[in-house]
């Protein structure tokens, strides 16, 4: 089924209770029918928070001085690993600020590493890097990619993700674009309710899910971080414009319901910027309002802190035993299953089967 600008942007307007129950059934029955009852666990690794862009939404910006900065060696990257298969979890997930130190060669050095001696499938979130270092990451194993479009208002995402002084606007539809020519398994995404960003641009969000035909979907609310401009043009700025969309749980839950009607094979994480505006029923809600995926954090004690996006991360006081135990309890509260194997895009794997030759009678 094919959502229309309308349609998306009239459930986005919707505010009936009982109205929006239908969005939830109908986003729920989908998930159901369409990748089914389990709930896939990835184990994230946040192995560096050096960033040299200024995102000015984002906590671990270059030009924050108030954060200590780390990089997990490849000996706790390669453990981290091995936690995620002693958690019976069939994904690492590797993210990073866009950190220029991150040797890329070091890097693919420990993603062969994982894929020959793990049964894990590995996931990068790495930004924007250049086509040859996603290439070479790509040989080296990897599997899927993450990169979130953020916003589909090019204005408002050049005002609140500037390129680096001196280098041009890069469009990340074009490397979304280079991923899935690399056939990784391709994610994306937006932050909900930034400063500028309307309904309509919610609406025309949600369309180019459908449009990219994603794998993998990532929705989270926007949460001010104090050290970022952001935060400081919110206290100060004039008053909000016309239809700007908030960055609320609702909102949130609504974009998910959405994206799972758009894209009804994608996995769909509930993310940990939802479960920090509301940590107790957020991630359940999410997984009964089109989500499937949880991200269990795994990123070692004294950096998980440090990895602050945003203020108040949900887990960041937790252990990774309590992050793995949370996740699992989430999952059995709501009567599902936890995934076996890889949770690999259903989508993708049609894919493919119809394009490989079966083997000739
Ligand atoms: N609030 C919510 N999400 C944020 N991200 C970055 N900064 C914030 C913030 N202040 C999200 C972006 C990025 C992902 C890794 O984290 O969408 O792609």
């Amino acid at each position: 089924m094919s959502l229309t600008f309308d349609q998306i942007l009239s459930w986005l307007q919707e505010d009936d209770g009982p109205r929006l129950d239908s969005l939830w059934q109908e986003a729920d029955r989908v998930r159901r029918e369409q990748v089914g009852e389990e709930v896939h666990l990835r184990g994230l690794l946040e192995i560096s928070n050096y960033c040299d862009r200024a995102c000015q939404y984002c906590g671990i910006r270059q030009p924050n001085v108030h954060l200590d900065r780390y990089r997990m060696t490849p000996e706790e990257i390669r453990a981290g690993a091995d936690e995620a298969v002693a958690r019976g979890y069939g994904t690492v997930v590797l993210q990073a600020g866009e950190d220029p130190a991150l040797d890329l060669s070091v890097l693919c050095d420990v993603i062969r590493r994982i894929k020959n001696e793990t049964p894990l499938a590995v996931t990068l979130s790495l930004g924007e890097r250049t086509v040859a270092e996603l290439a070479a990451c790509r040989r080296a194993g990897a599997d899927r990619y993450l990169l979130r479009f953020e916003t589909s208002n090019w204005e408002l995402l050049e005002h609140l993700h500037p390129p680096r002084a001196g280098d041009p606007p890069t469009h990340r539809l074009d490397l979304l674009r280079v991923l899935d020519e690399l056939e990784y398994e391709v994610g994306s995404g937006v932050m909900v309710g930034l400063p500028g960003q309307t309904l309509a641009d919610l609406a025309r969000d949600v369309l180019l899910f459908q449009q990219l035909d994603l794998d993998m979907i990532g929705i989270g609310p926007y949460i001010p971080h104090p050290h970022t401009p952001l935060f400081q043009k919110l206290r100060t700025a004039d008053p909000p414009c016309a239809g700007q969309a908030t960055a609320d749980e609702l909102t949130t839950y609504k974009m998910m319901a959405l994206a799972r009607l758009a894209c009804p094979q994608a996995n769909i994480p509930s993310t940990t910027a939802l479960a920090t505006v509301n940590p107790q029923a957020g991630p359940l809600l999410g997984l009964a309002r089109g989500a499937n995926v949880l991200m269990p954090n795994l990123t070692p004690a004294p950096y998980r802190r440090r990895y602050e996006i945003y203020p108040h991360k949900a887990g960041s006081e937790r252990t990774s035993a309590e992050s793995a135990n949370v996740a699992l309890e989430q999952v059995l509260a709501l009567g599902r299953r936890v995934g076996c194997g890889r949770g690999d895009s259903v989508k993708r794997r049609m894919r493919c089967r119809a394009t490989v030759p079966g083997p000739t009678e």
